[in-house]
């Protein structure tokens, strides 16, 4: 049958992926998806680049947005970058156009993913985003539906990896921060900007995705607590050692009387507690529900592979025809709660 077409705009670390994905996997993702999934054009700045993955014979854009008035198009996979520039350009006029957009873009959902889901909803195509957070773990899809029954009261986890990466290199090398931050950005791990990663924001617009599925409703990114672990020394992972510890950064957002808390920050967690070993690029992703207790899920959080496979998960659903709204259905229908500032926390 007639191949999905779909465009790749982005041919870094996981726009590449993801054509090496489809490629790789071709046979078990058409079968699955009831139709082959097919990169017919992409984006990038640099045609000269060799990105590992064969691009000749696509359809070639300098100008992503122009992705979107390519009529063979059916799907748009965002994988630039930003909460704002040429990402949410191309989003929109993608959304506007009436074409599906799979995106890893947590930044761009954070800020803008309540306008978008919007204009999503108002158009009856997808806005699918499962590598926006905690890269290969399916998170999104186990809290907006696994967990659809409960009333969830808490979610959080390491959502971060190369937050994580360092943390746990600084630990079991005795190295210190700077040189292992280079390190997660050669392994392709950390943001265009890694100041988004060490200082917090990256596991912030993450939480307040999270936040947003969990409790049903766009949560404000600006509202939630940010603190990074630039500040965190090999001396003071080895002293939280000493005294039973591990340091590790997390995002905890919580339903709390009158509000939600949303927050960031290292914490010192037991050895012996289950996310205390969750280590390198790994993250986790922990929520509590009324009905089903607490679950936890833990997998790379970070990286090519990780990342294309929850972006290829996303093109598969589209093909079935599978899309879900944005916030889950009660977002249209519940009061939004407040934010709580972070003294009530
Ligand atoms: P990269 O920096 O590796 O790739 C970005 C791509 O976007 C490059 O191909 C670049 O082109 C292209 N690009 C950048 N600016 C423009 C522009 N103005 N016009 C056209 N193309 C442009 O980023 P990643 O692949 O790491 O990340 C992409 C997205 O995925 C981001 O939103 C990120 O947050 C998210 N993400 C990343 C993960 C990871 O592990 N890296 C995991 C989960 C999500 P060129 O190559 O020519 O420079
Ligand atoms: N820079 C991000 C991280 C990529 O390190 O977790 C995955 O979202």
């Amino acid at each position: 049958s007639r191949p999905v077409s779909v465009a790749v705009a982005g041919l870094g670390t996981v726009g590449a992926g993801v054509v090496n994905v489809l490629r790789a996997n071709a046979d078990i993702i058409a079968a699955r998806a009831g139709r082959p999934i097919a990169v017919t054009a992409v984006s990038a700045r640099d045609r000269s680049r060799d990105r590992g993955v064969p691009v000749s014979g696509l359809r070639w854009y300098d100008d992503p947005v122009a992705l979107a008035a390519d009529p063979q198009v059916e799907v748009v996979v965002e994988c630039i970058g930003g909460s704002d520039g040429p990402a949410k350009a191309l989003v929109e006029a993608a959304l506007a156009a009436g074409k599906h957009v799979v995106t890893a873009n947590k930044a761009l959902l954070a800020v803008h993913g309540a306008a978008l889901a919007t204009q999503a909803e108002a158009k009856g195509v997808a806005l699918a985003f499962e590598a926006s957070v905690a890269g290969g773990i399916p998170a999104i899809k186990a809290v907006r539906e696994g967990l659809a029954a409960n009333r969830i009261s808490r979610v959080a986890g390491i959502l971060n990896g190369t937050c994580n990466y360092i943390l746990t290199t600084m630990r079991e090398q005795k190295r210190e921060f700077a040189e292992v931050l280079t390190e997660a950005q050669k392994l392709g791990y950390a943001e265009a900007d890694p100041s988004f990663d060490i200082d917090g924001i990256d596991a912030a617009h993450k939480l307040a995705i999270l936040a947003a599925l969990a409790f049903g409703r766009p949560v404000d990114f600006g509202a939630v607590h940010v603190e990074g672990i630039r500040e965190v020394s090999a001396l003071d992972i080895a002293l939280a050692e000493e005294l039973g510890y591990r340091i590790k950064l997390l995002g905890i957002a919580r339903r709390e009387d009158g509000g939600i808390s949303t927050r960031v920050h290292p914490c010192m967690v037991p050895v012996g507690a289950p996310i205390a070993r969750v280590d390198g690029v790994f993250n986790a992703v922990v929520a509590e529900g009324d009905f089903v207790g607490r679950i936890m899920m833990e997998g790379r959080g970070a990286g090519g592979g990780p990342t294309a496979s929850a972006v290829v998960a996303d093109l598969i659903d589209i093909a079935r025809g599978r899309c879900t709204p944005v916030w889950g259905a009660e977002a249209a229908t519940l009061k939004p709660e407040p934010s709580l500032p972070m003294d009530r926390h």
